[in-house]
């Protein structure tokens, strides 16, 4: 499973890099409204130069000849930037637009396997079905995920199912078991996935007994 991480947060980002485990990064309006600028050259640059990997960037157009337009000049930025763009009619048709030219595409706000159907028609790299809103609303958002890639097994489809709206370690856990191809998991999820009570307690006592024996 490839990790991405769900942020705009340039030192949350050096460190999941510097954790070794991490393989591109997810922005969207929201997450770079926090940190205080819209998508921008710059930033998304650097966030580039720091992941080395996919890095997605999201459209604010919602008009296909918009969104294509917008779409291409965040291709141009870096070699490792992904369009994203909303699931909706224009969406699709902008993501068919790009990914005609080679450019590639993370089709987000993604709810229905309906949705996520007509996006690997239209040639999108990744599709990004949104687990934690669908739980917030008491529906499934793993069977959702499941049937997605059930649907994409059945049709050779190449699309990538990107796990999105992680809220906590055990979505990261399901969407593995379910063969999600990517992850993108907020920077605070991403931390809790280290933590196990027993393997503090055998550290602090493996470096007891060390500290025994080396004092002789
Ligand atoms: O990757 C999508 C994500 O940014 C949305 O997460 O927690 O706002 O539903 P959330």
């Amino acid at each position: 499973m490839k990790f991405f991480i769900d942020t705009a947060n340039l030192q949350e980002i050096r460190e999941a890099a510097a954790m070794g485990i991490l393989d591109g990064v997810t922005t969207n309006p929201s997450l770079m409204a926090k940190e205080g600028k819209p998508n921008n050259k710059e930033t998304i640059r650097e966030i580039c130069g720091v992941v080395g990997g996919p890095v997605s960037v999201e459209v604010v157009a919602i008009e296909p000849d918009a969104m294509i337009k917008e779409g291409e000049e965040y291709a141009g930025w870096d070699k490792h930037v992904v369009v994203k763009l909303p699931t909706t009619k224009a969406g699709v048709k902008a993501c068919k637009a790009l990914a005609d030219k080679g450019i590639k595409v993370n089709m987000t706000l993604c709810f229905s396997p309906n949705q996520a159907l007509l996006v690997a028609k239209a040639g999108a790299t990744y599709v990004s079905p949104f687990i934690g809103r669908l739980d917030d609303i008491s529906e499934n958002g793993m069977d959702v995920i499941r049937n997605i890639l059930t649907i994409y097994r059945n049709y050779n489809y190449q699309t990538q199912v990107l796990a999105a709206s992680i809220r906590h370690p055990m979505h990261v856990v399901d969407a593995a078991l379910a063969g999600a191809h990517v992850s993108t998991i907020p920077f605070k999820v991403l931390e809790m996935m280290f933590n196990h009570p027993l393997t503090d307690k055998g550290l602090a006592a493996f470096l007891k007994d060390y500290e025994k024996v080396r004092k002789g």
